[in-house]
């Protein structure tokens, strides 16, 4: 299938960028229904940079330490994806809550990887609240970003075993390999309209 028209989607990241790096793999591949036009990141160390280079695509920095409150910082950071040129802003381990001043720039089109299955262990450390509940079966999920945290619409979910003797570590890099399968999926479904975007815009 030929894909006329491609979906600008921007990559918000605060750290390594595995996610990002899926991203990059998957647009790389032939008749990718999407383009990542930019990186944008609140933390100048963020490994994601590296890739953003190696790939040769643009980054911003907006920096929280920066800006005197949350909206002028989340007003920033939204001015650094430029929503007139943007049709989807995917967040890919950005380590803090966006506001609404930042959300309503998008009309809906922000989502996000959870490394659990929400709506159960959202936050922090999900890995490490599955296994101190003692689940039996975890996984990772895609999901449009409300105010909430975690709470948006579900896109796609996949499920891994927690088995007796993992580790944080070792259950991270179980969901890790299924997070990098559907956060590409997820914004192919989203690109073609397979999924509708809540609050759905025309598409730059
Ligand atoms: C992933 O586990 C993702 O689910 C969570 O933060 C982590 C980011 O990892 N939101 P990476 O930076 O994409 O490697």
């Amino acid at each position: 299938m030929q894909y006329q028209e491609k979906l600008n989607v921007v990559v918000i990241a605060s750290g390594r960028g595995s996610n990002f790096q899926a991203l990059i793999d998957a647009q790389e591949k032939k008749e990718t229904p999407f383009r990542i036009v930019r990186l944008v990141t609140d933390n100048r160390d963020a490994k994601a940079i590296e890739k953003a280079k190696k790939a040769g695509i643009e980054h911003h920095i907006v920096e929280r330490k920066r800006f005197g409150s949350r909206a002028e910082y989340d007003y920033a950071l939204a001015d650094a994806v430029k929503p007139e040129e943007t049709g989807l802003v995917c967040l890919a381990g950005y380590m803090r809550i966006l506001g609404k001043s930042f959300l309503d720039r998008f009309d809906g089109n922000v989502i996000n990887i959870h490394p659990a299955l929400l709506p159960s262990f959202p936050g922090l450390d999900a890995q490490q609240q599955a296994l101190d509940y003692g689940v039996k079966i975890s996984g990772c999920t895609v999901h449009f970003v409300d105010e909430g945290v975690d709470t948006g619409k579900v896109i796609i979910q996949s499920a891994v075993p927690v088995l007796a003797d993992d580790s944080a570590d070792s259950l991270s890099l179980r969901i890790l390999e299924q997070e990098h399968r559907i956060y590409p999926e997820a914004v192919r479904l989203i690109a073609t309209g397979a999924v509708q975007v809540p609050g759905a815009r025309t598409k730059p």
